[in-house]
């Protein structure tokens, strides 16, 4: 990416809180090869040549930044007969909104939810921005259909849903929340490539906040993985696997297009909050490891909790985990749903997937039957 691109993010990061790369519309001015595809558009890309109508819409956020979010506004058998519920699909880290169409289209959840009678939405851009990319959204969707919408979250998707439910935000606007590979405490991480890389960010800090954009196939991110590959304990061999867990369920054509469209960059500073998260256990705000600096911020000395205590107890809730996830770690997700306990019995459905790791929530061969599936009959009850 060119100064300009870089320069841009740089400022807009540094006047509000920004921590995703929030790119969409900067990239007309810097074209790189990652922009060209997403100008190209997902649409005419991966879901127009599936067989599906697809609309291309933009969304400002209160900070200024442009969001790129698609629609799938009917199944493929066209019918547009009564009202079709909302669902907005929210990738994860690195990713963006390719996770929901990798599989073939009977079993990729996005053409699933438009077959199944859904209208569906999902961000292209990731961002950590609980304050304003999900408000933006959630409120164009919500004003677009008229209707409450149903959310699916993936691993960072699912952090900044619960954050953003946690302080009150969204859920006048909600109908349901599913959460897939939930991310919410990270203290227990058990990918040694994913711990090694949070005490590398955290110990060169200033280096890398340095450098704004985490582009993960850039030189920096790339002598990183070299010097972490070098540890004992870490196998660099599959770096998917490392990375998330054993999946159980890849295909390895669908693994081979994913790896052709990601990883994606992410702002750096996004990197080093949740190498705080992994590394303090907390679910806080972005600590800027000075009391002045956090003061400016936050008008206190230290960063400001999302409590999960506080998410409102009558919220639908589906929630599936996997046991042999590295990322989304049985025992994190085990805080989280201790902090969830005295949710409503009839308003909370968590699934555990013995098997399942990060990666089989978006591309497992089998994850219709034993995710989507019950994800639409939870919805359907909402
Ligand atoms: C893997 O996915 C490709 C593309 O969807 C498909 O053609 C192939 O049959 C799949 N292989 C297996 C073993 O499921």
């Amino acid at each position: 990416m060119t100064n300009s691109l870089v320069s841009i993010i740089l400022v807009v990061v540094f006047c509000g809180l920004a921590a995703g790369t929030r790119t969409t519309l900067f990239l007309t001015e810097a074209q790189d090869a990652v922009s060209a595809v997403a100008d190209d558009g997902i649409c005419k890309s991966m879901v127009e040549t599936q067989g599906y109508f697809c609309e291309e819409h933009m969304v400002t956020t209160r900070d200024g930044y442009i969001l790129s979010i698609q629609r799938i506004p009917v199944g493929q058998s066209g019918k547009t007969s009564g009202k079709r519920a909302p669902v907005l699909l929210q990738h994860g880290l690195l990713m963006d909104g390719i996770t929901w169409l990798l599989s073939p289209p009977d079993q990729s959840l996005a053409l699933l939810l438009a077959d199944n009678g859904f209208d569906a939405y999902w961000d292209w851009t990731w961002d950590e921005l609980v304050d304003y990319d999900l408000p933006a959204i959630f409120q164009y969707v919500h004003d677009q259909t008229g209707q409450k919408l149903h959310y699916v979250g993936h691993s960072l998707g699912t952090l900044i849903a619960l954050a953003s439910f946690s302080k009150g935000q969204l859920v006048d606007m909600l109908r349901s929340a599913a959460l897939l590979s939930p991310i919410a405490y990270v203290g227990q991480v058990t990918s040694p490539l994913a711990r090694n890389a949070a005490d590398s960010l955290l110990a060169e800090a200033l280096y890398w906040l340095g450098i704004n954009e985490f582009n993960p196939r850039g030189k920096a991110v790339i002598e990183l993985l070299k010097h972490i590959c070098q540890k004992a304990g870490v196998d660099c061999t599959n770096m998917l696997t490392s990375f998330t867990g054993q999946n159980c369920c890849l295909n390895s054509t669908i693994v081979t297009v994913f790896l052709e469209h990601e990883p994606q960059s992410t702002s750096t500073k996004n990197m080093i909050h949740i190498s705080q998260m992994i590394r303090e256990g907390t679910i806080r705000m972005y600590d800027y490891k000075d009391e002045d600096e956090n003061r400016k911020h936050y008008g206190q000395p230290t960063p400001p909790a999302y409590n999960m205590k506080s998410i409102p107890n009558d919220l639908s809730l589906f929630l599936s985990y996997g046991g042999a996830d590295a990322l989304s770690d049985v025992n994190d997700v085990q805080l989280l749903l201790d902090n969830l306990k005295d949710h409503d019995g009839d308003k909370l459905v968590v699934q555990y997937i013995e098997n399942y790791a990060h990666a089989d929530y978006v591309m497992g061969v089998n994850a219709r039957q034993a995710v989507y599936d019950p994800l639409m009959a939870f919805f359907k009850l909402q």
